[in-house]
């Protein structure tokens, strides 16, 4: 798999310091809160399983499933594969998201929720790519691990068609593999 990558953007010890440093802040701002730490499926699982380790406060663990990408293209067709079961009504509920792209998806995540009434909901994404946002986002994330340029990243949870997303880094492929997978 190692041959296909051609540059490795973010490297594992700099993810999991930076992992450490939200954390941090993530403690201060969500002490005494209880929160429900919403992941979105599946290019979070990664970054939510290290990141809600440094989140030292009592906390539960909430899930949801959208479908909305096909390759590297949006199709622009977000759907709730599988909805968040708790109650967060009255709660305040922090939104872990692998990364922050044209932001159709996490702008469809904080309106469903928001229609719930939670007390509060804030955003913490891995990754921004603010170059891509479309113009009608005003949405914007509380937390960001990173911000980058625009280049289509895998690895870390992400994902091109559904390979790479168990490397630890977080990379760009070769520009041949984008056309084909094998
Ligand atoms: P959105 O364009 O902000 O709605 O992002 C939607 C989803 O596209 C993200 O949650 C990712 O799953 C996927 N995505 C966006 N950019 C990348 C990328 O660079 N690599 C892999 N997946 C991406
Ligand atoms: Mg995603």
């Amino acid at each position: 798999m190692l041959d296909k990558i051609e540059k490795i953007l973010i490297s594992e010890e700099q993810l999991q310091q930076r992992i450490r440093e939200l954390g941090a802040e993530l403690t201060r701002d969500y002490a005494d809160k209880n929160p429900i730490i919403v992941g979105v499926l599946k290019g979070v699982v990664i970054f939510y399983a290290d990141m809600v380790k440094q989140i030292k406060v009592p906390c539960e663990m909430a899930f949801m499933t959208l479908r909305s990408y096909n390759g590297t293209e949006s199709t622009g067709q977000i759907q709730v594969v599988q909805d968040v079961t708790a109650d967060i009504k009255g709660r305040h509920v922090l939104i872990l998201e692998d990364i922050f792209d044209t932001g159709k998806s996490l702008d469809f995540t904080y309106r469903h929720l928001m229609e719930r009434e939670p007390a509060s909901i804030k955003i913490c994404t891995l990754l921004d790519k603010p170059s891509r946002r479309r113009p009608e986002i005003t949405l914007q994330a509380d937390y960001t691990g990173f911000t980058i340029d625009d280049l289509f990243v895998i690895g870390y949870g992400l994902d091109y068609d559904e390979y790479y997303r168990n490397l630890p880094f977080v990379g760009i492929l070769k520009p041949e593999e984008y056309n084909s997978k094998e």
